[in-house]
């Protein structure tokens, strides 16, 4: 009896998600006449009712201005707040909560860092580092930049299967790069990058670097001191919490050389007409009146995963994009894009002779919610030769049935379009 209690607990425990599905209140919806299957997860994730419920209790019970009153309200809406920024460093195994700004989302930090410590490190003849699979948002700011400063862009290319090489990383690592910015996980491609070892080759060289985590925060554990980066940034919406808000956390060395981003209300020391002195970290970067709601629903969110077991959870999806890849990957006329050896909860196709967009029209009608476009990786999809792909996306809570509904609404396409 002990023994056999023993075996049980030394297994891993995997994810109940018939139990998790019932904790998402708009799962249980019909779309079309329909069960929900929900494969959007890339762009935004579903809420668990410990989220929405956080953000009803706070405006019910705590609305208050943060940092400035000395009322029993705004005492609790700070502490909740702060308790939200608490969670977000333990997420992210980060050192310390000061390294810890909140901000809209993966946008504004990454635009945070090019308008503040990118002014500063970058300047004319210099170079900025990245990936050919980046996100709009880590291209757009950097070339902004580049163009302000009289910078150079460089990008170091992907394959067919869409992985990066080191190799071809460490060959553009040169004398004038001053900041290198990647993703960790590509949204368009699913691949997992190879940031750590990124990450210590620029540091050989005194560069930084500056990780978009915005598709590998709610799929892979992630440790800031083993990883080492200088920055990395994240969005509340993609991990079950809120839109609207994010996390960017710097280093504190360079967050105390960095100018600040906006001016404005609490993140001064004192302000004259004469001298304006700024705030301590992470206040210095936040600017106004922040989203108070927000933290407080991501710092639930954080908390609803970690419950979870963010291990458990990266384990359930690998398992669900091996099976879907087998399914998806061997039906006629389909094509897998973004084949990497390591990949994360992504799942991008094209289907011969159907334009994306069809594919994901017809596939709504069957339930099945899938994003079709250039998934704001427009590069990519140069890279590939192709104008959209369809692209499914899981999450903690996706099932391998809900794959088996995604196959046979793809084999309906088939039907559909001979
Ligand atoms: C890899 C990556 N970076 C950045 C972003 C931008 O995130 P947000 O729109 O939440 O700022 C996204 C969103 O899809 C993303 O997938």
């Amino acid at each position: 009896m002990t023994g056999g209690r023993t075996l049980i607990e030394a297994a891993p425990m995997g994810l109940d998600v018939k139990r998790i599905r019932e904790d998402f209140p708009i799962l249980g919806q019909r779309i079309h006449g329909r069960p929900l299957v929900y494969l959007d997860n890339a762009a935004t994730t579903q809420k668990p009712r410990a989220v929405i419920d956080a953000l009803r209790a706070y405006y019910e019970m705590d609305n208050a201005n943060v940092h400035r009153g000395v009322h029993q309200l705004s005492e609790r809406a700070t502490e909740a707040y702060e308790e939200g920024r608490r969670r977000v460093r333990r997420f992210l195994n980060a050192a310390h909560e000061r390294e810890i700004v909140f901000v809209r989302g993966t946008t504004e930090a990454i635009n945070l860092v090019a308008m503040t410590y990118g002014r500063q490190a970058v300047g004319a003849g210099d170079e900025i580092l990245i990936t050919g699979l980046e996100h709009h948002s880590n291209i757009v700011p950097w070339q902004m930049l580049c163009e302000q400063q009289g910078a150079l862009l460089r990008v170091v290319p992907i394959d067919d299967a869409g992985e990066v090489h080191l190799e071809d990383y460490l060959r553009m690592l040169g004398e004038r790069t001053r900041l290198v910015a990647v993703a960790h996980v590509s949204n368009a491609l699913g691949t997992v990058l190879p940031v750590r070892a990124m990450i210590e080759a620029a540091h050989r060289r005194g560069i930084a670097v500056l990780v978009d985590g915005a598709q590998a925060a709610p799929h892979l554990p992630v440790d800031l001191q083993a990883l080492d980066c200088d920055f990395y940034a994240f969005s509340g919406h993609k991990v079950y919490g809120p839109t609207g808000i994010g996390a960017l956390y710097g280093k504190t060395a360079l967050l105390e050389r960095m100018p600040p981003y906006q001016g404005g209300g609490d993140m001064i020391k004192s302000v004259s007409f004469e001298k304006t002195t700024y705030n301590d970290l992470p206040y210095k970067f936040e600017a106004g009146t922040p989203d108070i709601a927000g933290a407080i629903g991501l710092g639930a969110a954080l908390e609803y995963l970690e419950g979870l077991g963010r291990e458990r959870v990266a384990a359930h999806e690998q398992d669900l994009l091996t099976y879907a890849t087998g399914l998806v990957g061997a039906l006629p006329g389909v094509r897998l894009i973004g084949t990497a050896r390591e990949k994360a909860a992504v799942l991008s196709f094209l289907v011969d002779g159907v334009h994306a967009h069809d594919v994901g029209t017809i596939l709504d009608r069957e339930g099945v919610a899938v994003r079709t476009g250039h998934h704001c990786a427009m590069p990519v999809m140069t890279r590939f030769g192709v104008a959209a792909t369809s692209r499914a996306s899981l999450g903690l809570y996706n099932t391998r049935e809900d794959i088996d509904a995604l196959t046979t609404a793809l084999e309906r396409v088939r039907e559909i379009f001979g």
